[in-house]
């Protein structure tokens, strides 16, 4: 039985709670909220604290705070030489403090506290210092069914600015999109099935021959029109500079 302790009280915690306590393999002994408040929902299934001097020993913490907070916090903790994992994506192992055995848990997901969300969907990076520890965040992320990744340090920054460009660089051009549509009435679901056939067919083609639209054809024409319909300059320059980029890699000039 891997025995854990929760740091932090936010998405990424909340979902973590609820798949390790579903887990057969893994009891989580304590939770932390510096706001005590926000875990006073769970208080008869686990212990929970707003205290650092009453954590409990445990063979993981993870620490699912603001990045800005993870080197801090881990100095502020009131033990050494137990592991401790953050769940960032951009923030190096040895930013945590170096009296404690370092590792990082990073969920590769996009998390909201209250959108459920299976772990079999949720690749795991999992980096330690120690042969050991590795092993054990290996044993953590199968007891939750999430497909894990050993990724040092520099790649998962890497992957980290790749997830940036698929999730929030997609989804904000699907705002705009939505911004479009609302201004002429047009309901937003029309686009719906596009936005989902879109990602889906990744699964089986590279993004290189997925693309299709006027820029991949260079339809000079179509793009004019698009340009004079566009009434948001803001939209009308990322229109530009996507079409340059896709022309770009289609050989278009
Ligand atoms: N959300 C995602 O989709 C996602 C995906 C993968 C990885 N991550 C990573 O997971 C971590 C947590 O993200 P999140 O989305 O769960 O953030 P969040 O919802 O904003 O929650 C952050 C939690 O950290 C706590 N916290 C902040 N500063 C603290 C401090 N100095 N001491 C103690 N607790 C502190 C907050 O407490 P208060 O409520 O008291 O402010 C809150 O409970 C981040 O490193 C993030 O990069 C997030």
């Amino acid at each position: 039985m891997i025995q854990v302790v929760l740091l932090g009280a936010g998405n990424v915690a909340n979902h973590f709670y609820k798949a390790l306590k579903e887990s057969e393999e893994v009891q989580v002994v304590q939770w932390y909220s510096r706001q005590l408040n926000k875990v006073l929902g769970v208080q008869n299934e686990t212990r929970i604290t707003d205290r650092l001097d009453t954590l409990l020993e445990a063979d993981v913490y993870i620490m699912a705070v603001n990045d800005d907070a993870i080197h801090e916090l881990s100095s502020q903790l009131p033990f050494q030489n137990r592991l401790v994992v953050h769940t960032s994506g951009s923030v190096g192992i040895h930013d945590l403090d170096k009296k404690l055995r370092r590792g990082v848990f990073y969920p590769l997901q996009t998390f909201t506290k209250d959108v459920d969300i299976s772990f079999e969907k949720v690749p795991i990076c999992i980096e330690a210092l120690e042969k050991e520890d590795l092993v054990l965040l290996k044993t953590l992320a199968e007891s939750i069914r999430a497909p894990h990744y050993k990724i040092n340090t520099e790649q998962r920054q890497t992957l980290h600015v790749a997830a940036v460009f698929v999730n929030n660089f997609a989804n904000q051009l699907y705002r705009i999109a939505h911004e479009i549509t609302d201004a002429k009435q047009i309901p937003f679901d029309i686009l719906k099935p596009l936005i989902l056939e879109t990602a889906q067919k990744i699964d089986t083609l590279s993004p290189y021959m997925a693309q299709t639209g006027p820029a991949k054809r260079d339809d000079k024409k179509t793009i004019k029109r698009h340009l004079k319909l566009l009434e948001n300059n803001d939209h009308k320059q990322l229109y530009e500079l996507l079409t340059q980029s896709i022309k770009k890699t289609h050989g278009r000039r």
